[in-house]
């Protein structure tokens, strides 16, 4: 405060006692009674020419914003600053209390304070972080605090993949399992976490439900329907279309119909229609020319 009056008393008028009494702001004259009122060091100051008082008493002065005392700008309330704080610049927001005066609030340092050298880091650098116990690698993003954190582990480890089975990092090329929805998969390590050529030792249903290998598995492709052996990591296994593991001993009729094994059925056979009897599995037998 005591600034602010130093600065208001510079502008102080000169008091004329005499036969016409009046007050001198600059170029401007006041009579006694009449005000100037004017904005400077980021108050409101209301100066009314009062013969007989002397100096910042004829002057009521009102803060208006916030004044950085660095660069002497005045900063409206709810208007962001960076203030020079005693650590380095400072993002501050300006702030009017209750009581009406002005402060700097939510200050936030614009820089990274590195947790392994205590050195400040500007925005952009990477910076060490230590968050719940384990170090991160971070870059500096200034008043947002840390961005882009990698465990100092997963940096140390660039380039190779989590083998999520071990808990170790494995080179590229080498086999590392990860785990995708819950499922354990084993692909092929292709660089920083990178998992290809990824399969399952389970094989999906097309009920949702997971098959061991070894169990019949339903899947879908190509809009068909097949019921396969579960191979595990292998894949599939003696994949036969539904229809055929539906009907599976029974023979195909020229209809499209299937017959019980020893039922006698016909067959189209190098463009000659047969009957035959059913001997399992579209194979004919005793079989006589249409
Ligand atoms: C300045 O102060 C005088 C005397 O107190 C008052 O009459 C006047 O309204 C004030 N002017 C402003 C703009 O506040």
């Amino acid at each position: 405060m005591s600034r602010l009056l130093l600065v208001v008393l510079a502008s102080l008028p000169v008091l004329a006692f005499g036969a016409a009494v009046t007050c001198r702001y600059g170029d401007r004259t006041l009579r006694p009674g009449q005000s100037h009122v004017f904005e400077q060091n980021c108050a409101r100051h209301n100066c009314t020419c009062s013969p007989g008082v002397a100096g910042s008493d004829m002057c009521k002065s009102t803060m208006i914003g916030c004044r950085e005392s660095s660069g002497g700008r005045c900063y409206k309330a709810g208007e962001a600053a960076t203030v020079t704080g005693a650590s380095g610049p400072m993002h501050c927001v300006c702030q009017q209390e209750s009581g009406g005066s002005f402060t700097f609030a939510n200050c936030r340092t614009e820089t990274c304070r590195d947790s392994r050298t205590g050195e400040a880091k500007k925005k952009g650098q990477q910076v060490t972080t230590v968050s719940g116990g384990v170090t991160y690698i971070c870059t500096c993003a200034g008043v947002d605090g840390f961005q882009n954190c990698r465990t100092d582990e997963a940096v140390r480890n660039e380039g190779r993949c989590l083998d999520a089975a071990s808990g170790s990092y494995v080179e590229v090329g080498a086999p590392a399992t990860t785990e995708r929805d819950g499922a354990v998969l084993h692909c092929t390590c292709g660089g920083t976490n990178a998992y290809g050529s990824c399969r399952s030792p389970l094989c999906r249903d097309v009920s949702g439900s997971d098959k061991k290998a070894g169990e019949k598995v339903t899947v879908e492709n190509g809009g068909v329907m097949f019921v396969c052996d579960c191979a595990g990591l292998e894949g599939y296994r003696n994949c036969l279309s539904k229809e055929q593991f539906d009907n599976a001993g029974k023979c195909k009729d020229i209809e499209g119909r299937y017959v019980d094994r020893g039922q006698r059925y016909r067959v189209r056979y190098g463009g000659v229609r047969y009957e035959c009897t059913c001997d399992g599995d579209n194979r004919g037998k005793e079989c006589s020319a249409l």
